[in-house]
């Protein structure tokens, strides 16, 4: 391996952890079940890499909560500050791991590697993809030229602002849209497609960090479709129900808005009644590819490219206080 350096990797669960009670059943299991140390110790090629090894969380992505997130940005704080380790590798579901990593970026603007990977396929799988995923992250964590946080899956780069799972089901389940991805793995050399600065780092933003650690709950942002027939009761039942309850009214929606950002003449009534209380609304593209066009004229804001579930994460740190 061309790399150095002492690695942490931290674990948190996901398929990569998953255990079926039928072997072969790359379906049928049970997520965040093997310990991250015992993952690695199944990729006989990372014997005699320096590493630490915690394990974080044990957990299927698909319920992540703020509780999992702070614990990992504090461990991840620690161990990024120590000048003996180069990089950082996160085992993670893949159903949420665009969401964890772009929190990630966007609090800790790390400029050592942080490499979250995943598998769609449990450890007990006949042909697991997450030992291969989990030696190519470890890889890429110790690489002189790798900074900020990407996903590693498939032997592909993603930076944490483009990536998004795209498929159900193929262990090639991840794409960076119109951006692509930003290297490829190949028998643990990185092969760069826009040069090794494609992650920008950035200092870290330490208040940020101070309020999420100590937050009991993200500011509510909600995450609104537009479709055909969208006639808004959705944002209507929202404020009815946060002027009742405190703890359920909406500080911010994000609406995932038709093609280059339009909203059902309906639903932007509703969204523009609850503008007019208070509540943050921004716009993403449901579209797969490509990004809302900003249009200073248009009295909702775009989301600046970022997806929708990625733009109501930016929409709740934004809402937690400068
Ligand atoms: C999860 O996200 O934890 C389960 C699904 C997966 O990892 O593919």
């Amino acid at each position: 391996m061309r790399n150095s350096g002492l690695r942490v990797i931290l674990g948190t669960g996901g398929t990569i952890a998953g255990k079926a009670s039928r072997p072969g059943d790359n379906v049928g299991y049970v997520a965040g079940q093997v310990k991250v140390e015992d993952l690695l110790a199944g990729v006989p090629a990372l014997q005699g890499v320096p590493m630490e090894v915690e394990q974080v969380d044990q957990i299927d992505s698909k319920d992540m909560h703020l509780g999992v997130w702070q614990r990992l940005l504090a461990r991840l704080a620690h161990h990024l500050a120590r000048q003996d380790v180069s990089g950082v590798a996160v085992t993670h579901g893949t159903d949420t791991i665009e969401e964890t990593a772009y929190l990630v970026h966007s609090v800790l603007r790390p400029s050592k590697p942080v490499v979250f990977t995943c598998a769609m396929r449990p450890a007990t799988a006949l042909v697991p993809d997450g030992p291969q995923n989990l030696l190519d992250a470890v890889t890429v964590a110790g690489h002189p030229q790798a900074q900020g946080v990407v996903v590693v899956c498939a032997g592909q780069v993603h930076a944490a602002e483009h990536v998004a799972k795209v498929h159900s089901y193929r262990t090639d389940a991840f794409d960076s849209g119109d951006a692509g991805p930003l290297a490829s793995v190949e028998e643990g050399q990185l092969r760069w497609h826009h040069g090794a600065e494609g992650v920008s780092a950035q200092a870290p933003d330490n208040g940020l960090l101070g309020r999420l650690l100590q937050a009991e709950a993200l500011p509510r942002v909600e995450l609104v479709t537009s479709h055909a027939g969208a006639d808004g009761g959705v944002v209507r039942a929202m404020l009815r129900a946060g002027a009742s309850d405190a703890s359920l009214w909406p500080q911010g929606i994000v609406v995932a808005a038709t093609g280059n950002g339009t909203v059902h003449r309906d639903l932007a009534q509703a969204l523009s009644e609850a503008m007019a209380q208070g509540v943050r609304v921004v716009r993403a593209t449901r579209c797969a590819r490509g990004r809302v066009i900003p249009d200073p004229a248009n009295p909702i804001p775009d989301s600046a490219g970022l997806s929708p579930v990625k733009a109501r994460l930016a929409l709740a740190l934004a809402l937690l206080g400068p």
